[in-house]
């Protein structure tokens, strides 16, 4: 199994960037039934399956940094929480590691830095082991506003390949593009607060 790496990976990612999702993350979990399981795809630190362990009996964490991972599990490993979990693993391969079904499985900010065929790799392997997917991500086209403009230029910063990535996601109609080409069903949709994001939840 390849590791990712980004040089934001760790203690950056979870302070600096992942409390700009909280909104989305909000969101997500609003759209969950109580008792839920879950399984987070490319959870990065961990925010959204803390979160989200608060109020559901099963949260898990997949990530494929090994640097995210750790810092995840050094976080779980000064908390009370036995319902939370975290696995260093390709979302790709996500049959090999779990053969239960889950509530739901969510993806966050993770689909636009795939490339094409990735992408749409791990949303079949998302709904072979779960009964619902959850998607946080960029509305596509994102608006004309200071937002939008902002969220490029950190895409462009992330990176040559994760930009190309980006812009491809862009091309193919973002979630939209995701849901019409798999020939799933949207079942409920909510737009983030700047109309830069929206969180899909399909089947
Ligand atoms: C921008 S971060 C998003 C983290 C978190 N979901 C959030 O919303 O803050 C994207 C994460 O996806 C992970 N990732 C990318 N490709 C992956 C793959 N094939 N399998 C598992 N994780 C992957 C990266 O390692 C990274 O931690």
């Amino acid at each position: 199994m390849e590791n990712k790496f980004h040089w934001y990976d760790g203690k950056f990612y979870d302070k600096v960037i992942a409390p700009n999702q909280d909104c989305t993350f909000r969101i997500m979990r609003a759209m969950m039934n109580p008792n839920s399981s879950i399984i987070d795809i490319g959870t990065g630190t961990g925010r959204f399956v803390f979160q989200a362990a608060e109020k559901f009996p099963k949260v898990i964490g997949v990530d494929l940094s090994s640097r995210n991972i750790k810092f995840a599990n050094s976080q779980l490993k000064n908390l009370d929480m036995n319902n939370a979990s975290f696995l260093h693993a390709d979302a790709a391969e996500l049959k090999f590691h779990f053969t239960e079904k889950f509530d739901y499985s969510t993806v966050s900010y993770v689909i636009h830095e795939m490339p094409y065929e990735v992408r749409l790799t791990v949303l079949k392997a998302m709904r072979e082991i779960s009964n619902e997917i959850i998607i946080g991500d960029y509305f596509i086209p994102q608006p004309k506003n200071k937002r939008g403009y902002s969220n490029r230029i950190a895409e462009f910063l992330a990176g040559r390949d994760h930009f190309n990535n980006y812009r491809n996601f862009v091309k193919h109609n973002g979630i939209y593009g995701l849901v019409e080409t798999l020939g799933m069903e949207i079942l409920q949709e909510k737009i983030g607060v700047h109309g830069t994001s929206h969180v899909v939840r399909i089947r």
